[in-house]
C-alpha cells in the first residue's frame, strides 16, 4: 500500500473531494467528476484505482459512472476546530496512524482525527482496522506531572469517559473489559491504546488513542480481518429498532467525536486532581470481568482466578486460592474461562 505520508496534500484534496461527492451513495459519472475537480476524465479514472486501493469498495457501472455503497459523510474538521475551539485538531483523511502521528510530532491539547488508518494499530501489537470514514479514529495528546506509577488506570479512565458520553447519546449497557476494551454484550466496539513519552522531569507526554466502531458493517473487507466478536453503534441501533440492515441509520460520527472530546477532557482533569481512587465506583457499574473466571495471559505464563475488580490504582484484583493478588495492565491480555 502506498505510504499515506507519501501523498501530496493536492491528491489528498482531490479524494477527499470524491469521496465528498459519492457520500451521498448515489452514482456519479466519471465526467461530472472529472467536471467537478477540473481533471481528465482518465485521471479522474487513477483517482478511483487510488482510492479501491485504501480499500474503498466502489461500484461501477457503465451508464451510470461510480457509487460508494458503504458511504458516510466525512468529517468536518473546520465545524471540528470550531465546536472544540479549546483544542488543537489535526485532520487527515489518510494517515499510518494517528498515535504515530502524535508520537511523532506530540502537542498537548492535540487531537488527531483520520477517516482511515493504513497502520492503525491496537494493543499489544495487534492491527486495528480501520475502514474509510466507517468509524472513529483519533489521538489526543496529555501532558501530566504525575508520576508514572499512578497512570495505571489512565486506559480505564478513558474507557470510562467514552462510555459517559456514549451514554450522554443515548447508548445503554455498555461494558468495559479491563484494561482497555469498550464492549456491549461480550462484543468489541472499541478500544483505548496508550502510549507513553517524555520524563519524568519535564512531565509526561501521553497519547491516549481510542478506536470506536461507529458505522461499519459486517459486509466491509476491512471488518472481515477482525478477529474477535465486534459490534458497532449502528449495529446497536439496528437492533434497538429491529431494522434490517439495509434500512439502517449511520451515527454521527462528528456529534460523537465531539461529546467524547468533551468528556475524555473532563474525566483527565477529574483523574489529575483527585487520582484513579475516585472513579472506583464508576468503574463497578461498568466492570465486565467482576466475579467471572479469568485468565490472564503475559508472553508464555498464564495466571487463573476471580476477577474482583481493581485496586485504587486501577490494577486488576485476581483472586488466586482465596489469596488476592493485583496484576498490571502493560502486555496483559484477559480471557474468559468457560
Ligand atoms: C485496542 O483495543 O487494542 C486499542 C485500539 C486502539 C485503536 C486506536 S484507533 C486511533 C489510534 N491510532 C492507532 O493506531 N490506534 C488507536
Amino acid at each position: 500500500m502506498t505510504d499515506p505520508n507519501q501523498l501530496t496534500e493536492h491528491k489528498l484534496v482531490q479524494l477527499a473531494k470524491i469521496l465528498n461527492l459519492l457520500a451521498d451513495g448515489d452514482y456519479h459519472s466519471g465526467s461530472k467528476i472529472a467536471q467537478y475537480l477540473d481533471v481528465s476524465r482518465a485521471y479522474v479514472w487513477k483517482l478511483i484505482k487510488e482510492l479501491e486501493h485504501y480499500g474503498i469498495e466502489l461500484s461501477s457501472s457503465s451508464g451510470k459512472g461510480y457509487c460508494w455503497q458503504a458511504s458516510s459523510q466525512l468529517l468536518d474538521s473546520q465545524q471540528l476546530s470550531a465546536t472544540l475551539a479549546d483544542t488543537g485538531i489535526t485532520y487527515f483523511l489518510i494517515t499510518d496512524s494517528t498515535n504515530q502521528q502524535l508520537k511523532q510530532n506530540f502537542l498537548p491539547n492535540q487531537l488527531i482525527v483520520t477517516e482511515y488508518q493504513t497502520e492503525g494499530r491496537g494493543r499489544r501489537g495487534r492491527s486495528w482496522q480501520s475502514p474509510m470514514a466507517a468509524n472513529i479514529y483519533a489521538s489526543y495528546g496529555w501532558k501530566t506531572e504525575l508520576p508514572i506509577q499512578q497512570l495505571g488506570g489512565l486506559s480505564l479512565v478513558a474507557g470510562m469517559a467514552m462510555i459517559a458520553a456514549l451514554q450522554q447519546e443515548g447508548f445503554t449497557g455498555l461494558q468495559l473489559k479491563w484494561p482497555n476494551d469498550i464492549r456491549y454484550q461480550g462484543k468489541k466496539l472499541g478500544g483505548i491504546l496508550i502510549e507513553l513519552s517524555g520524563d519524568a522531569i519535564g512531565g509526561l507526554e501521553v497519547i491516549i488513542g481510542f478506536g470506536l466502531n461507529v458505522n461499519m458493517q459486517s459486509s466491509n473487507e476491512l471488518s472481515q480481518a477482525i478477529e474477535q466478536d465486534w459490534t458497532s453503534l449502528c449495529q446497536l441501533n439496528q437492533q434497538k429498532t429491529e431494522q434490517q440492515e439495509s434500512s439502517q441509520q449511520s451515527c454521527d460520527r462528528q456529534s460523537l467525536l465531539v461529546v467524547i472530546v468533551k468528556s475524555l477532557k473532563n474525566y483527565l482533569e477529574r483523574f489529575a486532581e483527585k487520582g484513579f481512587e475516585d472513579f472506583l465506583q464508576e468503574w463497578r457499574k461498568v466492570d465486565e470481568s467482576l466475579n467471572r473466571k479469568i485468565q490472564l495471559l503475559q508472553n508464555n505464563s498464564s495466571l487463573t482466578g476471580i476477577a474482583r475488580g481493581v485496586d485504587a490504582s486501577g490494577a486488576l484484583l485476581l483472586e488466586i486460592n482465596n489469596e488476592m493478588t493485583s496484576c498490571y495492565a502493560g502486555e496483559v491480555t484477559l480471557r474468559y474461562e468457560t
